[in-house]
């Protein structure tokens, strides 16, 4: 039987990703692995290998080795990270991507799943319901590594008929795991601090919009798209998917009316030039009419669950 393989399986979506996909499938048949060497607690129910994506004959010997048809493939540099070492992140996010384009393109790969951001967007994008075709000049490295990758995806599966598949992440909450370095980091850190009855600096203004999204909103996503008919999927570079939008000051006040008085400053750094680049929120009605995507988390429920989550 041929086997799924997770790559960047310990990160924030890989974990619950993981999870899920093997409730699906069975723990034998979806293989995690990540450049880092232990396998989280988490996912110690399946396989697990250390594999760095940048090492194309090792990733290649494991898809042959394992029967491998699908790949999600979610190693990247996120956007707060990236702007740090601008170059490692153009690496990792481009020939990461291309080591699995290039698996797919020769015949080895069924179909692949690789996420994009909100980042593809930029200033000159409309700020509100940020359609799917619009003005794309993203300002960060990540965001241009994400819009790069985009236009690839769309090639390969052009020119070679490859079978990828993307969506456009907006930030995601979750608690099973950590977030990487991201701009909307914030939006997961501030419950922490509530839970701990810690005060919290936040590193973006009371009043920045951004798009969001519950993790099981989001892993939901990837499983729809991934197992929808391959003639629904009519836009190969990415999909737009909205959850919800807020600012800081929204989810404190939620957080506060569930869960007592949060010591909250405010305090930007350098990501909110990076937030301040990015829509409000997004119109994703491409993938509800393609493959009827729809999320179900608001803010109220995202607050309840997270803070069940993580006490
Ligand atoms: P993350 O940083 O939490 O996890 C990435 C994982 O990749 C980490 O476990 C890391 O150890 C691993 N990794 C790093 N370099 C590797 C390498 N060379 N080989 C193999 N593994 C390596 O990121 P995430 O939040 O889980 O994001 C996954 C994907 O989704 C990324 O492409 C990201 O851009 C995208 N995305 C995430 C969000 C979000 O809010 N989390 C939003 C939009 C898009
Ligand atoms: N959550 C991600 C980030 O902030 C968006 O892609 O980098």
């Amino acid at each position: 039987m041929s086997k799924i393989l997770v790559i960047g399986s310990s990160g924030q979506i890989g974990i619950d990703l993981v999870l899920e996909l093997r409730r699906i499938h069975g723990q034998e048949n979806v293989i995690a692995t990540d450049i880092k060497e232990h396998c989280p607690p988490l996912i110690k129910n399946g396989p697990f290998y250390q594999l760095d994506i940048l090492d194309k004959e090792k990733v290649l010997n494991l898809v042959q080795e394992e029967n491998i048809s699908e790949v999600y493939l979610l190693a990247a540099l996120l956007s707060a990270i990236a702007e740090q070492k601008p170059h490692a992140a153009w690496k990792l996010n481009m020939d990461g991507l291309f080591n699995i384009l290039e698996l797919a393109k020769d015949g080895l790969l069924k179909k692949i799943f690789w996420p994009s951001s909100i980042a593809v967007f930029g200033s000159n994008s409309p700020k509100t319901n940020t359609p799917q075709h619009t003005i794309m000049e993203p300002s960060t490295i990540y965001g241009i590594s994400k819009l790069a990758g985009e236009r690839w995806c769309e090639y390969y599966h052009e020119k070679y008929g490859v079978d990828v598949r993307s969506i456009r992440y907006p930030g995601l909450i979750s608690y099973k795991s950590k977030p990487g370095g991201g701009t909307t980091d914030y939006a997961i850190e501030i419950f922490e601090k509530s839970i701990n009855k810690e005060p919290f600096s936040c590193f973006l203004s009371k009043d920045t919009v951004l798009p969001m999204m519950y993790m099981d909103d989001a892993i939901r996503a990837t499983i729809e798209i991934m197992e929808a008919p391959p003639e629904k999927i009519k836009i190969r570079s990415s999909y737009n998917v909205a959850g919800i939008s807020f600012t800081p000051e929204q989810i404190a006040k939620g957080i506060e009316d569930e869960n007592g008085p949060l010591i909250i400053s405010y305090n930007p750094d350098f990501r909110q030039e990076i937030a301040n680049s990015w829509p409000d929120s997004i119109d994703d009605n491409h993938a509800q009419n393609d493959w009827n995507w729809n999320a179900n988390f608001d803010l109220n429920k995202i607050i309840f669950e997270m803070l069940k989550g993580m006490s």
